[in-house]
């Protein structure tokens, strides 16, 4: 039988480190902040409950946690991690099943890791998902005998002897609702931070008879960020994991290390991707397509067979259809593009809706802001957009219409129909002969 699960996400420390205005854990890796990670696990281990713990300082994390749906407490003082669980105690007095505490500063752990944690628990009471470290430092060592986990022992009250131990603590722990109150009721400060640690609740435990065991995972997945350094760290390493992952499904990556996915990048297979391009969060990339070198992309649908860049902007709203074609120095946003268009040269196409088969001069500029509102261009299928049109949106350019280059375009056009916006040409005979030789006079004169 499964026990019903909360978790307890701890987000109440202070981030002096990163020396930043914004909260340490709303700081965002691949593109989505950390908290946001660990809400995330939370979910995908199937929580029904998650309680955040926050400070008073950290308003900007409430207000995240609450619009991610999380329950609040405040932990006001921070006093240490036992403390900052305790915060959350009234949140769970009626929920009778395990809890699990996770960091918020520890956004990498992945959800079948976080479920090894919950599913130990079949034939344990309590159990801390640890890590071989490369370097332990300060880290919470943890105290095994067999697979018994005996105590955490922090740093800096361990002897040499403990300090010698490479198994750590991630933080993560997990136990039901009842013992870990039970214990936490007991842990004191009498220790050498001065604090309520969480880790004391394991030697509280076996003393009540009950079983610890260790999960261990590995050390990239449980990295905590302190530190910008910290988070440049927990970046490599999720972009790492995703660029594996990505290859794996099937697609080419010219120049792995070069380029930068996002958290919910998408990408069908046999896309090609070159080197230096940006994914932001909201990409999806259909079969087939290619997105060429330094191109740039957020919230967007790229269809299959489409062909982007080298240098293009894809910007958010943006949907192109099969076989679209995109080309350098193009800026697209809340745009729609139909199967087989192409803006190939040095335009901006923002709040437009085109068909089929159009084709879109280079230069071309879609004029969608007044200064206080945006409006719309319709394109419809197979019409000419020729180079340097500026489009006053809104303005519909009807299906097959051909628009001659140059042209401010501030009507709607009728379907077939030919629009010339632009001056008349004059030709002035002989005109700059007589202007070469006037000049010339004049500067052999002075
Ligand atoms: C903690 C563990 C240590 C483990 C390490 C892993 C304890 C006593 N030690 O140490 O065994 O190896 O994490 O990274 O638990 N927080 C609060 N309120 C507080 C204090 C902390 O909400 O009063 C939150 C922090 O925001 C952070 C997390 O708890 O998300 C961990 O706190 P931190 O002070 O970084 O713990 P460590 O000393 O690193
Ligand atoms: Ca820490």
């Amino acid at each position: 039988m499964t026990k019903e699960r909360a978790a307890i996400i701890l987000a109440a420390g202070k981030s002096t480190r990163m020396k930043s205005a914004t909260s340490k854990v709303l700081h965002p890796v691949g593109g989505r902040p950390m908290l946001s990670w660990v809400k995330a696990l939370a979910d995908s281990a199937g929580v029904s409950k998650i309680v955040c713990v926050v400070g008073e300082a950290n308003a900007d994390v409430r207000a995240a946690a609450e619009g991610l749906g999380m329950e609040i407490a405040v932990q006001e003082p921070q006093l240490g991690t036992g403390h900052a669980v305790l915060a959350a105690k009234d949140n769970l007095k009626d929920f009778e099943g395990i809890v699990t505490v996770l960091y918020a500063d520890t956004p990498l752990i992945r959800a079948e890791t976080a479920s090894r944690v919950f599913d130990a628990l079949d034939d344990a009471d309590v159990a801390v998902l640890g890590f071989e470290a490369e370097d332990p430092a300060a880290y919470g060592r943890l105290i095994t005998d067999g697979d018994e986990l005996q105590a955490i022992v922090e740093a800096k009250e361990a002897t040499p002897e403990q300090l010698a131990v490479t198994l750590c603590n991630s933080g993560v722990i997990s136990a039901s609702r009842a013992d870990m109150y039970s214990a936490l009721d007991r842990v004191t400060n009498d220790n050498a931070k001065g604090e309520y640690y969480l880790t004391d609740v394991i030697e509280i435990l076996r003393g009540d008879g009950r079983r610890a065991v260790a999960v261990i995972g590995d050390e990239a997945e449980v990295l905590g960020v302190n530190s910008r350094h910290d988070l440049a760290l927990a970046e490599q390493a999720f972009q790492s994991a995703k660029r594996a992952e990505i290859m794996s499904e099937g697609v080419t990556l010219r120049d792995p290390d070069s380029v930068i996915f996002a958290f919910d990048t998408a990408i069908e297979n046999d896309v090609e991707v070159g080197a230096n391009v940006v994914f932001g969060p909201g990409v999806t990339v259909r079969r087939n397509a290619s997105i060429h070198p330094f191109s740039h992309l957020e919230d967007c649908e790229i269809g299959e067979g489409a062909n982007i860049g080298p240098f293009a902007r894809i910007r958010p709203g943006t949907i192109l259809g099969p076989d679209t074609r995109i080309g350098n120095f193009v800026e697209t946003k809340k745009a729609r593009i139909g199967q087989g268009s192409k803006v190939n040269h040095l335009s901006y196409i923002g709040d437009a809706e085109i068909g089929e088969d159009v084709n879109v001069g280079a230069g071309t500029i879609t004029c969608n802001y007044d200064g206080y509102n945006k409006h719309t261009t319709i394109i419809e299928d197979g019409a000419f957009v020729g180079t340097h049109s500026s489009l006053v949106a809104p303005v519909t350019i009807g299906r097959g219409a051909f628009l001659g280059s140059g042209g401010v375009i501030t009507k709607d056009v009728p379907a077939d129909a030919l629009a010339l916006a632009r001056a008349d040409q004059v030709n002035k005979e002989d005109w700059a002969k007589r202007y070469h030789t006037a000049q010339r006079k004049r500067k052999d004169k002075s």
